[in-house]
């Protein structure tokens, strides 16, 4: 997919862009943030083979050995439907798991995990004007070789799960950017539908379930309602009224001693 010339292309639509391999980085998301606001151009893609500062959702480090997969791609979106990216990057992530052999579930907002362990994760950031989003950068970690031992409880890869030979990075960014381009199209076609209906078909089903959030400093509790067409997870209250979150960390709560799946 990437040419000689560092270009990476095979994206359609006449996509071109210009593709970052770096042997180390702080973060592919710092790069990529910084490529865009100097102006680059739609779906530049940033890739290191290791990380030195890499970074999760909500302040947190992304430990990031050699071995795992680290890219940021920086879209331009002209659609509103900018809230549902990090979902399609979900989804692609998942389509490009299972094209080695490794079937995720997504959890929201945008953990892709196996069972109760997290093997990749998505880190939106963006910045808007009166026109809309000038750019958002996404970023993707997929655990490819066994985690470090500091996050072995928590986490899996590809190497743990797949069956087959266990695949290069290289090989997951492409299925990744491939699908993510399709996820894309569709959404600019065809609005919020079919990024609502597949994201709801791979996750956890938390329908009537009790969730608890926390955001920022508020844990917000509630019975699963699925996902809105922004994308955001819907909680219903004891007086019946919906609460929306748009960000934050959740998890199932078990009701009862030894009842159902895992917790989240
Ligand atoms: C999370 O689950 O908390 C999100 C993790 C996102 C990690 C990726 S690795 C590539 C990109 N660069 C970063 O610094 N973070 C993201």
């Amino acid at each position: 997919m990437i040419d000689e010339t560092g270009h990476l292309r095979g994206l359609g639509a006449g996509r071109v862009a210009l593709a970052e391999l770096h042997s180390t980085l702080g973060s592919t998301n710092e790069r990529a943030r910084e490529l865009a606001r100097a102006g680059c151009p739609a779906w530049t893609v940033v890739r290191a083979l290791m990380q030195t500062g890499g970074r999760g959702r909500s302040g947190r480090e992304w430990s990031s050995p050699k071995g795992g997969l680290y890219l940021s791609v920086v879209l331009r979106p002209k659609f509103s439907e900018v809230t549902l990216l990090p979902l399609a990057a979900g989804l692609a992530v998942r389509e490009a798991l299972s094209g080695f052999g490794v079937d995720a579930r997504l959890k929201w907002p945008n953990d892709v995990l196996i069972g109760s362990r997290k093997i990749a994760g998505l880190l939106a950031e963006g910045t808007s004007s009166a026109r809309g989003f000038e750019w958002v950068v996404l970023g993707v970690g997929v655990n490819i070789r066994t985690p470090d031992a500091s996050v072995a409880e928590v986490a899996t890869s590809l190497a743990d799960q797949g069956t087959g030979p266990v695949p290069r990075a290289d090989a997951v960014a492409a299925r990744m950017i491939g699908a993510l381009v399709g996820w894309y199209d569709r959404l600019e076609q065809n609005g919020s539908r079919d990024i609502v209906t597949a994201w709801s078909a791979a996750s956890f089903d938390w329908s009537g379930q009790l969730v608890e959030g926390l955001v920022g400093n508020e844990v917000v509790r509630g019975l699963g309602r699925g996902i809105d067409e922004c994308g955001a997870l819907l909680l219903e209250q004891p007086d019946g009224s919906v609460r929306r979150l748009l960000s934050g960390d959740v998890r199932r709560v078990r009701t009862r001693e030894g009842e159902g799946d895992p917790c989240y």
